[in-house]
């Protein structure tokens, strides 16, 4: 380390004798902007100048010194017709491809010494690619050469410590991928500002429907399910009602849960009693993440509808909800360290050190990708392509958000659609993470007999992230048959989403032991209680289920399979995701940005997945 850290220096020295500069501390003095907004993001109002002693923790991303051959691994290992297909890699093996080179750590060690921060001060993830450190709002400004202010949140009046822009010195550039908070104001809460429960008449139980299905007989699925969706519809629907989970010893499903949101364990096995009779008992394990709690006195909606739905699709499967601390709101007068309001980082920090992960996790969390800064959002989505090359499949909702309330829909854009890059014309907005081709993307459907896509299913192109070539040629098929319709308001080279579908509405639920439903969207009352990922993950654990009884592996990233697939998915043909004063995309034969490839048949995907 000394040796390379010399090296370092020798090299970065001559760089700068050879630009005609002199040593030492003047190599910082070069700055260049890492991100900035023309305008403050839409939604939050400028308070003023953030105190100056107001502590915070910071986090910086290295870059991944082997991050390119991670991809190269994930992909022979997710690509069904891979001779690696399922030969995940280990925790160590993936840290090795994440660490950053030892030129970028000491790089941004002597830069952190100069702003007189020790390495003892830093936190550093297992494979040294992400730091944590508590910083006063001063010496950030200083570091990052800007200004931190206090913003306030237009609905919920929550409070945040952010920057418009962010510089680095030149000589960071390409060790350094992006250090937050800074530029990227979403927030969990801001997120949920819209959260919406709407009780409607709930059917008491669903024994008698039950009684109707005939296993592996979709044309047996209660017409009930129409408008009310309980496990014995999806079960139905899905195909997977005879199936019996074996591979209990060894498979998990994971739900992450943020804002302080608990999963009720009573009001499960009231849901259990009324829509799940042989699951009674059945309970699921809380992990607590970053200072998260357990409080079963205070039922959350969101918790309880994720953990009832999938425990209701995949009991006795072993769930686990990871409740993930939420941040305390920015106090002003407050100078002791707050988290830097990262539930999210922190989530898949907390994961990243786990030698075990559940082979499928479902997480609830999306944002315009416009609103999210393309240094950060790229960080983030490299996180997930390490939990596919480790075997875990992450499942989103295409369309789980709704930041321009009282916009009721989503679909290929909440809101006015205008794109803030100061150009102020309207573009489809896709969601992220939705959009980074590292994960799978669920969009919603509604009915049955046929299902029908979900006005509000989100589905588009990434601005981002560029078409991944296990998608290109079913995506092609789709523009070319779209023709000229939306042209100019989406990016045609971009990732393209939702993958699959899935139920997304009219759910029943169990909130301090009474049934209520709930709805998807209506024209007063938006909500983001959208359950598609969920459904389709608690598909996915079956799956994995079955894949691991029958002493494979677990499937991890599902995309190459899934639209490799020849068989498994029933494609939605109609329905349509307008937004952005337009009529959206249109579900048709084949792939489309409404409902990607279809939603699950677990029978036929069994023989699809034990052939992978
Ligand atoms: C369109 O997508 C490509 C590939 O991801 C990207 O490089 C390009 O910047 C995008 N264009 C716009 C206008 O966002
Ligand atoms: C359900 O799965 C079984 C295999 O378990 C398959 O034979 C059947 O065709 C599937 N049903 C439908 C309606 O796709």
């Amino acid at each position: 380390m000394l040796w390379s850290s010399l090296v370092t220096v020798v090299v970065y020295g001559l760089a700068q004798v050879a630009q005609g500069k002199p040593l030492g501390s003047k190599r910082w003095d070069e700055l260049s902007i890492k991100h900035e907004w023309v305008e403050v993001p839409r939604g939050w109002t400028l308070e003023g100048p953030a105190p100056a002693e107001h502590k915070f923790v910071m986090r910086l991303a290295l870059k991944q010194d082997g991050f390119d051959e991670l991809v190269r691994h994930l992909y022979e290992v997710s690509e069904p017709t891979h001779e690696r297909y399922g030969n995940h890699l280990s925790k160590e093996e993936v840290d090795a491809l994440i660490a950053p080179h030892p030129d970028t750590a000491d790089l941004v060690e002597a830069w952190l010494a100069h702003h007189g921060i020790q390495s003892s001060d830093c936190h550093r993830s297992d494979a040294g690619d992400w730091i944590k450190v508590s910083v006063s709002v001063e010496q950030a400004e200083q570091m990052l050469s800007t200004k931190y202010n206090v913003y306030t949140h237009e609905t919920t009046g929550e409070q945040i410590v952010r920057a418009m822009s962010y510089s680095l010195p030149s000589v960071l550039e390409g060790h350094i991928e992006t250090v937050a908070p800074t530029t990227y104001f979403g927030t969990m809460r801001a997120m949920r500002a819209t959260n919406h429960v709407s009780p409607v008449k709930p059917i008491e139980n669903d024994h008698e429907l039950q009684a109707l299905v005939s296993p592996g007989n979709l044309a047996t699925v209660p017409a009930s399910c129409a408008t009310t969706i309980t496990p014995t519809c999806l079960r139905a629907l899905y195909n997977s009602s005879t199936y019996v989970p074996k591979a209990t010893a060894t498979n998990v499903i994971g739900v992450a849960g943020y804002l302080e949101e608990f999963a009720n364990n009573a009001d499960l096995q009231t849901f259990f009693n009324r829509f799940r009779t042989d699951a009674v008992g059945q309970t699921f394990e809380t992990v607590l993440v970053n200072g998260g709690g357990n409080n079963q006195n205070e039922p959350g909606t969101e918790a309880n509808l994720d953990i009832q739905y999938t425990e209701g699709i995949t009991a006795p499967t072993p769930n686990v909800y990871f409740s993930t601390g939420g941040s305390p709101p920015f106090t002003p007068d407050s100078f002791t360290t707050t988290n830097s309001n990262e539930p999210y980082l922190d989530f898949l920090d907390f994961l990243g050190t786990q030698s075990s992960i559940p082979q499928t996790i479902s997480t609830s969390y999306g944002d315009d990708e416009q609103t999210v800064p393309k240094d950060y959002a790229t960080s983030v989505c490299n996180l997930f392509a390490q939990f596919g090359a480790r075997g875990t499949s992450f499942l989103f909702s295409s369309g789980d958000e709704y930041t321009d309330a009282p916009y009721p829909v989503r679909g290929v854009g909440g809101g006015s659609c205008r794109t803030n890059d100061g150009t102020n014309v309207v573009r489809f907005q896709p969601e992220f993470p939705a959009s980074c081709p590292f994960v799978t993307a669920v969009g919603g459907t509604i009915k049955i007999n046929p299902e029908v896509a979900v006005s509000f299913s989100g589905g588009g192109f990434s601005n981002y992230f560029a078409q991944p070539s296990y998608q290109t040629a079913k995506v092609q098929t789709f523009l070319t048959a779209l023709g000229s319709t939306n042209e100019g308001l989406f990016n045609a080279s971009g990732r393209a989403y939702p993958d699959v579908a899935a139920q997304s509405e009219g759910f029943q639920v169990v909130i301090g032991g009474r049934v209520t439903s709930v709805a998807g969207t209506s024209a007063s009352a938006p909500t983001m209680l959208i359950q598609d990922a969920q459904t389709f993950a608690g598909i996915v654990a079956l799956l994995n289920d079955f894949r691991l009884s029958n002493g494979k592996s677990s499937l991890g990233f599902l995309n190459p399979l899934l639209y490799s697939a020849t068989t498994g998915l029933t494609d939605i043909t109609s329905g349509s995701n307008p937004g952005c004063s337009t009529n959206g995309f249109t579900a048709r034969a084949g792939w489309d940005p409404v409902t990607g490839l279809g939603t699950p048949d677990f029978g036929r995907l069994q023989s699809v997945v034990l052939n992978a």
